[in-house]
């Protein structure tokens, strides 16, 4: 997924600091999720929403596992922002838009593809094309549209995995 975010922070023109930041942070993104259980985050079936509470606590407690490393200052609000949705609708904070870091909104589209397209223990991951039919119905929603435009640019094949 960090592959992903950063070839389409590339596409996007942005540089190699940007980049760079933004690959610490693809790497770190669900740290937080140290400490829940795996049988929360490996559950097959619908989560009770007691589990969906502990699951959306990962991207605070990265934060605050992360906060005091002093070189990865920048790392940390790209990790804490990282499902926040571009209508608002996500969490932890509900922003919004370009309230949203630009980082965080090119990783909600890497990290969703990713996790659709990978196989679980409970199902098949989905076709590419599937998938990008997906991250497209949901530009101008759940992702930035310019984000998903130059994911699209800069994955026009199926993801190889090295
Ligand atoms: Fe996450």
């Amino acid at each position: 997924m960090t592959r992903l975010a950063v070839a389409t922070a590339r596409q996007m023109g942005l540089d190699h600091e940007f980049c760079e930041t933004l690959r610490q942070a693809g790497l770190l993104h669900d740290i937080g999720k140290i400490g829940i259980s795996s049988s929360i985050l490996n559950k097959p079936g619908r989560l009770t929403p007691e589990e969906y509470e502990i699951i959306k606590s990962h991207p605070a407690m990265g934060r605050r596992i992360l906060e005091p490393i002093s070189f990865l200052r920048e790392v940390v609000p790209i990790v804490y922002h990282h499902h926040e949705r571009f209508d608002g609708e996500g969490y932890p904070e509900g922003l919004t838009g370009e309230e949203i870091p630009l980082a965080s909104r090119v990783m909600a589209v890497a990290d969703t593809y990713d996790a659709m397209t990978s196989d679980r223990a409970y199902r098949r991951g989905l076709s590419h094309d599937v998938a990008v039919a997906e991250l497209d119905r949901c530009a101008g929603t759940q992702f930035d549209p310019e984000c998903v435009r130059a994911f699209l640019a800069a994955h026009p094949e199926p993801n190889r995995k090295p």
